[in-house]
């Protein structure tokens, strides 16, 4: 556990670390030596893209969750076979621009249909002028780790009912491994994820008013061995007030806010957790170290 950490009552939302800022430091973080969870997934899709693709079946309505730049999204794309439609759920505007112009592009055919929203919260799905064969959804990047359990769940919940009987996942679950190339993968040597997690006051600034100063907070993290988490905090340089929009909130010295988790799965552990969904899992793909999974769920 870290030193001198009060007990969390503190948190804000993930979508809060990726405005455009947030985005391309995401980018680099990506590319850091540290972090191999990016490259690890590509290449586990890359590999066996043919065989994940025939498993979802043709015509399916491909639907994602925090589609970001659309670089895996491509991938599949270029493999499913008449995709009938895509829906990528993207909180970033910008984002969502950009990734819909280029899948716009690059599959003129494809009705591409992009909603603006947040995942956890009520959005409406756009309606088809036909029912398609059959919908799968694609969820890399391990987001499903960023939830808290319960919600890990209900989230799963909410995909089985998007999905519907006979549609399926494509999920990508990050594995349990030792501490150290996970703490260093949260907390890498040049900075860039400290300045990622410490952009999200400068976001909650512009969003709500607010006047964090960045230099009064730390980026920690660490790994939760008893759950299985990376835990991620922002942590108060000393005793202060923070005005968000006309609230004054009191923060003690040390006393930290809590910005993300991410769960970490074994192989057993991330299936019972998608059966409770109402998911059996239908094949699994590894790296050779089996640091990352890309897995196919059936809607049982
Ligand atoms: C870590 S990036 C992953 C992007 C992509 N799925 C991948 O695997 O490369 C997370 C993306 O999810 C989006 N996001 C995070 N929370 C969201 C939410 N609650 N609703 C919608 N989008 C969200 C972010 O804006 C960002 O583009």
């Amino acid at each position: 556990m870290l030193a001198g950490l009060n007990a969390p009552h503190k948190s804000i939302p993930t979508w809060l670390l990726y405005d455009a800022r947030g985005m391309e430091l995401f980018e680099a973080i990506c590319q850091t030596d540290e972090y191999y969870l990016t490259r690890t997934e590509l290449s586990i899709l890359r590999e066996n893209i043919q065989e994940m693709a025939d498993l979802i079946g043709p015509e399916t309505l491909l639907i994602e969750y925090g589609s970001g730049t659309g670089q895996k999204t491509q991938l599949l794309l270029d493999h499913l076979k008449e995709p009938v439609a895509y829906i990528p759920i993207e909180i970033s505007r910008e984002a969502l621009r950009q990734a819909t112009k280029e899948l716009c592009e690059r599959y003129p055919t494809l009705p591409v249909l992009p909603v603006c929203a947040d995942y956890t919260s009520h959005y409406e799905l756009p309606e088809l002028p036909f029912e398609p064969a059959r919908r799968a959804v694609f969820f890399p990047g391990s987001t499903i780790g960023n939830f808290e359990p319960e919600e890990a769940k209900n989230f799963m919940s909410h995909i089985a009912e998007a999905v519907g009987k006979g549609g399926s996942v494509l999920v990508g679950v990050d594995l349990h491994k030792d501490a150290e190339t996970l703490e260093k993968a949260y907390d890498d040597a040049a900075g860039i994820t400290a300045e990622f997690e410490l952009n999200a006051l400068e976001h909650i600034n512009r969003e709500f008013d607010a006047n964090f100063r960045r230099d009064r907070f730390e980026y920690r993290s660490f790994y939760n061995r008893e759950l299985q988490r990376i835990e991620m905090y922002l942590v108060s340089r000393e005793r202060q007030n923070v005005r968000v929009d006309r609230t004054e909130i009191e923060f003690a010295e040390g006393e930290h806010i809590l910005t993300e988790y991410s769960q970490k799965f074994t192989i057993e552990g991330f299936r019972s957790f998608a059966a409770e969904a109402g998911f059996s899992v239908g094949r699994v793909w590894l790296d050779d170290r089996s640091l990352f999974s890309v897995q196919y769920l059936e809607r049982a």
